[in-house]
């Protein structure tokens, strides 16, 4: 077989079968077929798409190309999330430890993430002495015990796709659907959950810029996984705004454990409810969508949620003491209020930019060696539809340094479009993909 004939074959229009398939990712994750084949393979891929039978036999051909996790020594329904990716996703801090506290496992493995705030992982460092590098063991055994733990990605997990996906990024070909989904599924299946749930962003926030695209990859997503054989839904949301109010690292787990004590709504919360819900529903653990919601309100009623984050933290190594008292959490130096120059409606906030505010700040990598400062960052206090009148804050920055924080200041404040009419508050859950 060569790969020259399977870039034509895919150029023309013709659909690559199983074996060819394979070739091509073993080939190409052992060396052995060049970058520059690769790249054209998926610029043809782009321009001319894959039925589900390909995209099936490429994310399977992914998922093999490392180590996979077997999830089977832990007892019970096993859940796992992806999120496309939004600006202050503190999701999994919140989602979590209410699933679990609900009974399905979670049994996650999290990245640190490049970007804007730092990953989960990240986050939950903001924990004192809390560590992600557990042993396989340790990370079994916790689930079995406690219903939850969060282990450091292991290195050799979809090796293609570390090569493949560092290919796209410098060749023009990252939006394409076949292609993200075997890259998003392939990853999602080798951590061995049972029951898939994705977020699906869209906004300017957010990698589809439009529902009809975000709803595209969805179904795409959801196709794969149950014709991989597991249990898959989706959840598309509005990321034309930041989520929730704070953007960075310990301002983000502030804020998770705000919504863990019941005492933030909003869009946040919905966000976890959803999902959630979706988990619960399709694990077989609760009738419906509306009977799992009401199960995971519960968990936050009754305090379980925040008491198995607890749990969690300790587990691996960390000071509970702070999911009760916040403030032993890392906290900024200083503190600088945002007042607006102007009165109004907020039309928009521009979250690629509140990201790049938390970036300029420290709270985000640009590199996989930065290092992060995890007590920066910003906490709006207005979201879209919201009136401000002129002078009132915006939000707060927390920074190192009085220069950066107001430098940060002023491109907070750049990031809000205002209007004179009321705004009408985009909805927050656009669809729901089962
Ligand atoms: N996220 C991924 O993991 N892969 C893609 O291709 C796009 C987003």
């Amino acid at each position: 077989m060569q790969m020259t004939d399977l870039i034509v074959k895919k150029r023309d229009g013709g659909a690559l079968t199983d074996e060819e398939i394979n070739f091509m990712i073993q080939g190409y994750t052992r060396g052995e077929i060049p970058d520059y084949q690769m790249s054209a393979m998926c610029m043809a891929i782009l321009l001319r798409g894959m039925d589900d039978r390909e995209t099936l036999a490429m994310t399977m051909a992914m998922m093999h190309s490392g180590e996979t996790l077997d999830l089977s020594p832990i007892r019970g329904v096993k859940a796992d999330k992806h999120s496309t990716g939004g600006v202050g996703d503190k999701t999994s801090l919140v989602l979590c430890p209410m699933v679990a506290a609900a009974g399905v496992k979670i049994a996650k493995m999290s990245g640190r993430g490049l970007g804007h705030t730092g990953g989960t992982i990240d986050k939950l460092e903001s924990f004192p002495g809390f560590s992600t590098a557990i042993s396989e063991e340790t990370f079994f055994d916790n689930v079995n015990r406690i219903g939850i733990a969060i282990m450091g990605q292991t290195a050799d997990l979809v090796p293609a796709d570390k090569k493949i996906y560092a290919l796209r990024d410098v060749t023009g070909t990252v939006p394409s659907i076949p292609l993200i989904v075997s890259s998003i599924m392939s990853k999602k299946l080798a951590s061995g959950a049972d029951v898939i749930v994705l977020d699906v962003k869209c906004g300017d926030g957010a990698f589809m810029k439009t529902e009809d695209d975000a709803r595209e990859l969805a179904r795409g997503l959801t196709r794969i996984g149950r014709l991989a054989g597991r249990k898959c839904a989706a959840v598309i949301t509005d990321m034309d705004q930041p989520l929730g109010f704070a953007v960075g690292n310990a301002v983000e787990v502030k804020e998770a454990l705000a919504v863990l004590r019941g005492e933030q709504e909003g869009d946040l919360l919905e966000l976890c409810l959803t999902l959630g819900g979706c988990m619960l529903a399709e694990g077989g653990l609760a009738a419906g969508i509306e009977d799992a919601r009401e199960r995971l309100l519960q968990t936050i009623r009754d305090g379980s949620a925040l008491r198995k984050l607890a749990e969690m933290v300790e587990a691996q190594g960390g000071d509970s003491a702070a999911v009760y008292d916040p403030s032993l959490l890392p906290d900024a130096a200083f503190k600088l209020e945002v007042p607006s120059l102007k009165g109004g409606y907020v039309g928009r906030i521009h979250a690629e930019d509140v990201g790049l505010v938390s970036m300029h700040l420290g709270g985000g990598r640009a590199t996989k060696e930065s290092s992060i400062d995890l007590s920066v960052g910003v906490v709006l206090k207005k979201k879209v539809g919201d009136y401000v009148e002129a002078g009132e804050s915006l939000g707060t920055v927390h920074a190192s340094s009085e220069e950066k924080g107001r430098e940060a200041v002023e491109l907070l404040r750049n990031c809000f479009e205002f209007s004179d009419e009321p705004v009408e508050r985009p909805s927050f859950i656009k669809d729901i993909i089962r």
